[in-house]
């Protein structure tokens, strides 16, 4: 924490970040807050572990059993559709020994047998049988089901998840989005009359932020939803050609990592997860209209996949620029309003969240369980683990002794289990 005072102290010229609260430059990001290990964690305790995430489509679950496995910012986790009709998401992180429950990427099933020592679970998270326990005195069954993870369906079936542990997430889906799902241009479309096709992946050497930011240049904020930006699409950018040709195309930007564009013929989707502080996965999701010929989906799939190499591309040489420190922060015109308000969005949020940090002398992670007394770890051994971490910054700054359970946070973007905690 000690080390994000660099990024955040008085004395920042050049682009440097403001506090939150305050009017900021028109100025994009530091060169280096897209190479920095620290604002790369500070990223996912401040923005992916408390704002909601475009995830997938319910489309993706026909039946029930089905499910998928994803990950974002270091947290693994399972949606599955259950016996009720409904999409839960849970850790993918067993409650015995913290192994992935699932380990393939995605299935159909009756219930989620852990491979370690036998654990099982239903489709609710519920823990069904653990072997060997049915005996033990005071273990109580009904306080060991998987971690859920809160889950909201937009009104056009698309997933959202939000990893904040509370009951309720401190930021609403409302307050975030909504109206976003209801933009008269998705009434042009049905998206029941689309299926999944399939799903592809490409992963490039540059910060997550770099894509986003080249996204956000097509696009305009929403005035009535300030953490999303939709393009202005009206009657689309498309020209009268393009509309004869199946090419009208709506797309809405998601703060902080999601696009969706929809076509007469498909429709895709595409996150950008994070993986290190220069790396990161753009996986995206097609999905195609029922109606659709096999000539008109594939060249229209085709065109877009060929568009999306290219951004990769530029964001590698900007990556590379920005890895030499050469690079100085230019002013943004006022009228490039996509570009000027993601950083500024980006800024103020890590701002917001490290002040918080700083108030309460220790990192925040919001995606840590909150477990009761009984069945946290011993506060005994997270209170060792602190004072040891306090006496090696280094460790804190990379996560922490025990990798986060003690306070100092996962160590890096590999981590999977959720950190748990006594309140
Ligand atoms: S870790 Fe899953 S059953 Fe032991």
């Amino acid at each position: 924490m000690s080390t994000l005072k660099n990024y955040f102290g008085p004395g920042e010229t050049e682009g440097g970040p403001t506090p939150a609260n305050e009017n900021p430059p028109l100025h994009p990001l530091p060169a280096s807050w897209y190479s920095s290990q620290d604002i790369h964690e500070l990223e996912r305790r401040a923005i992916f572990s408390r704002k909601w995430l475009l995830t997938t489509h319910k489309l993706r679950f026909p039946k029930t059993g089905d499910w998928l496995r994803y990950e974002i910012a270091g947290y693994a986790f399972i949606l599955v559709k259950d016996r009720e009709g409904n999409v839960n998401a849970f850790h993918n992180v067993c409650r015995h020994r913290a192994f992935p429950v699932v380990t393939e990427e995605g299935g159909t099933s009756r219930i989620f047998s852990c491979q370690y020592h036998g654990w099982s679970y239903g489709l609710n998270g519920k823990l069904a049988k653990a072997p060997g326990y049915q005996e033990l005195e005071g273990f109580d069954k009904s306080k060991n089901g998987l971690l859920p993870i809160h889950v909201h369906i937009d009104v056009n079936g698309f997933v959202w998840l939000n990893l904040d542990a509370g009951e309720s997430p401190e930021i609403s889906w409302e307050d975030a989005f909504q109206g976003v799902d209801l933009q008269p241009r998705f009434k042009e479309f049905n998206f029941e009359d689309y299926n999944f096709d399939h799903a592809w992946e490409m992963s490039g050497d540059y910060n997550w932020k770099i894509l986003a930011d080249n996204y956000n240049k097509f696009y305009t904020p929403s005035t009535s939803n300030p953490g999303s930006y939709t393009v202005d699409t009206k009657d689309g950018k498309s020209t009268p050609e393009e509309v004869a040709n199946g090419l009208k195309t709506s797309s809405t930007y998601y703060f902080p990592n999601a696009a969706m564009t929809v076509l007469p013929h498909l429709f895709f989707m595409q996150r950008l997860v994070p993986m290190s502080p220069t790396t990161c996965s753009m996986r995206y999701e097609v999905y195609r209209n029922k109606n659709s010929s096999d000539d008109e989906f594939e060249t229209i799939s085709q065109i877009y996949k060929s568009m999306m190499s290219e951004n990769k591309d530029r964001c590698v040489e900007t990556q590379k620029n920005l890895n030499t420190g050469v690079s100085a922060n230019g002013q943004l015109h006022p009228t490039e309003e996509g570009p000027v308000d993601f950083p500024t969005v980006v800024r103020g949020l890590l701002a917001e969240h490290h002040k918080r940090e700083e108030d309460a002398g220790e990192q925040i992670w919001p995606a840590r369980q909150r477990l009761p007394k009984e069945e946290a770890v011993s506060k005994e051994d997270m209170d060792f683990c602190s004072k040891l971490t306090s006496n090696d910054a280094s460790a804190l700054t990379a996560g922490g002794c025990c990798g986060g359970g003690c306070g100092g946070g996962p160590p890096t973007i590999a981590a999977t289990a959720p950190e748990t905690m006594v309140v």
